[in-house]
């Protein structure tokens, strides 16, 4: 069964021909703040309280689900917020095509799919690869916040970080159970009303990176990271 597009008309909305078309991210926004992105933001829980937190920012939320953007839009409106811009694309399209480098604020992850089948992981978005892409785009100083309730994804994005050249640990440990201040997210709190906790993993850039750390990510162009394998076997 092929999805219903709903057409977003929301002001709040930014198709992506927009930034085909040459516009900067910053231009999206009424005020030049810091620039953060949310990815898979669904219905918009998660960006509607952070984004409420810190008028100091700017938000990208992005999701490949029309209907959570829709949604999304319609909760940025009611809220009355003017900080936060909703784009259906994938995040490695949008990294790569519209992200300058050392642009971002923080970058943050909530519950993404957790493709629990061992022959699927292949597909999980955050791996060694894309936590470098991450970095590349990271500001010195930025945050990557990442949050599961699966636990075998949990643990192993608390054991690949330390791995990774150019992060530096904001925990003492390698995941909390909660992170103050952070808002849930809607499969946040339907993981804890089950009684499942939450692995919460919070990294930062550091200030000086080697610059053979920070090369330019090789990605396909189009939708795919192309994988390490031994990382994903
Ligand atoms: C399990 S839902 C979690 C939604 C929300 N973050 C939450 O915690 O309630 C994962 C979301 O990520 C989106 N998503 C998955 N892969 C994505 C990608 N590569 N780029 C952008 N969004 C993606 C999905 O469409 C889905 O809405």
């Amino acid at each position: 069964m092929t999805q219903r597009v709903i057409e977003i008309t929301s002001p709040f909305f930014i198709p992506r021909q927009c930034l085909e078309d040459g516009a900067s991210l910053n231009e999206l926004f009424e005020k030049n703040q810091p620039l953060a992105l949310e990815i898979g933001c669904g219905i918009g829980d998660f960006i509607i309280q952070r984004a409420e937190q810190q008028p100091e920012i700017n938000f990208l939320a992005i999701d490949i689900y029309n209907k959570g953007c829709y949604k999304t839009c319609n909760r940025i409106e009611m809220a009355g917020l003017t900080n936060v811009r909703v784009m259906r694309i994938e995040a490695r399209y949008l990294l790569t095509h519209f992200v300058a480098p050392d642009s971002l604020t923080a970058v943050y992850i909530n519950c993404p799919d957790p493709w629990p089948k061992k022959r699927h992981r292949s597909r999980r978005l955050i791996n060694r690869d894309f936590v470098q892409t991450l970095l590349y785009y990271l500001k010195p100083g930025g945050d990557f916040y990442f949050s599961t309730d699966f636990d075998d994804y949990g643990e192993a994005v608390a054991d690949l970080m330390p791995t990774v050249e150019g992060y530096g640990n904001v925990l003492v440990t390698g995941f909390a159970r909660n992170l103050p201040d952070y808002p849930l997210s809607k499969y946040m709190r339907r993981f804890l009303q089950k009684g499942q906790d939450i692995y919460f993993v919070h990294y930062r850039k550091k200030a000086r990176v080697r610059p053979e750390a920070l090369l330019r990510p090789a990605i396909d162009p189009g939708f795919r990271v192309r994988w390490s394998r031994a990382e994903n076997e």
